[in-house]
């Protein structure tokens, strides 16, 4: 089977290779690979960021959706043929997080599915959202589900109250999607105004440009008559977290997500403790939290923002693509 695999940081150490296809265990499932999509967990790891003691070759991207081609014996809510998603962590599928379930995410200690087949436990995976595509269902198990725990899970998002989402990228923007249909007020930065039009477009009911107005959280106050917001998933990382605790309201919540600007740094917090906030860690989200977004996303017709399908040839592009940080949405690539 065709692959790429990562022989060393770097996006041009990203190698077409090939290697004997796997066969499926009792309780295992082999699918063909019909999309990925790429995350930025994605770029961190082939730039070396995310792992600096990864063990190569490493074939890296935890998203994608593909069709059943091979059962186990044991295996029956599978028949060859069906259309399939694969959760993040094939481990997690209810209750918390636990070390054990942690690693088996794909793309990162072990292989992702940038190959052609890969065999997962039958009981991790799940349906394509109907009338979805490959490729829309392969931009779902990292940012949507991200979004969704953040959100609902973690975040308890109420109708009526407000949000703050950070850039345009796959989290934020699936984040808009949801808090949308519960009826929050959202507030976006970007970076880009042509963006921020887009998400004017999509919903968002304040937007701020955080280049030319890098404050960014005194107008949030502003917006919020001096209250600040219920709750962020803050995804800026190190450069955001101390404007957005000053942006959150007392008792507030912030889903803490992502890295964008850098993972350490000095921090105050008093803030948080004067401000009874609670701040949580998001790492993606079980099996059950990802089948009740899929609910909700054909409950509401819901769409996934889709930025730009590339071909599996042209892999190496949809990286540089990512790592431009021009994109709207998620990166896709599509296998033949
Ligand atoms: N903890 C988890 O489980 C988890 C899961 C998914 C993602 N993440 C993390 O969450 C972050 C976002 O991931 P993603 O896949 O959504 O990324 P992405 O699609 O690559 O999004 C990139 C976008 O983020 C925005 N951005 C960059 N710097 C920013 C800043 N200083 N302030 C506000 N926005 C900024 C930019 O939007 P504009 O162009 O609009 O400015 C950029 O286009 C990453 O750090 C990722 O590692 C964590």
């Amino acid at each position: 089977m065709k692959l790429f695999e990562l022989q060393a940081f770097g996006i041009e150490h990203l190698k077409r290779a090939e290697r004997p296809a796997p066969e499926p265990d009792a309780d295992e499932v082999m699918i063909r690979i019909r999309a990925v999509s790429l995350n930025y967990r994605d770029l961190l790891l082939v730039q070396g960021k995310y792992n600096p003691r990864l063990n190569f070759p490493r074939v890296p991207v935890s998203d994608g959706a593909g069709e059943v081609v091979a059962i186990g014996e044991k295996v029956t809510a599978w028949n060859i043929g069906d259309r399939v998603v694969i959760p993040f962590m094939p481990a997690w599928l209810d209750g918390e997080l636990s070390a054990a379930k942690a690693s088996s995410a794909l793309g990162g200690d072990v292989d992702g599915l940038l190959q052609e087949f890969v065999v997962i436990r039958a009981d991790a995976l799940l349906p394509l959202p109907p009338p979805f595509s490959f490729e829309q269902a392969a931009a779902l198990p990292c940012a949507a589900v991200t979004a969704w725990n953040g959100l609902f899970v973690s975040g308890n998002l109420q109708p009526g109250q407000t949000l703050l989402l950070q850039g345009t990228g796959g989290v934020s923007l699936f984040g808009l999607q949801f808090a949308k249909i519960a009826g929050a007020t959202i507030i976006l930065t970007s970076s880009s105004d042509a963006k921020l039009e887009r998400v004017r477009a999509m919903g968002a009911h304040h937007t701020i440009n955080y280049r030319t107005e890098p404050d960014w959280e005194k107008r949030v106050l502003e917006i919020t008559q001096g209250r600040g917001v219920d709750l962020t998933l803050e995804v800026g990382g190190v450069g955001t977290l101390a404007k957005t605790l000053k942006a959150t309201a007392y008792a507030g919540h912030i889903s803490l997500i992502g890295v964008l600007t850098g993972i350490s740094g000095e921090l105050q917090i008093g803030h948080i403790l004067h401000k009874a906030l609670t701040v949580r860690g998001i790492y993606v989200g079980s099996r059950a939290m990802f089948a009740a977004m899929n609910a909700a996303i054909t409950q509401h017709n819901l769409e996934p923002v889709i930025d730009r399908v590339f071909s599996f040839d042209e892999t190496l592009d949809a990286f540089r693509h990512l790592e431009s940080a021009q994109h709207f949405g998620k990166i896709v690539i599509r296998f033949n």
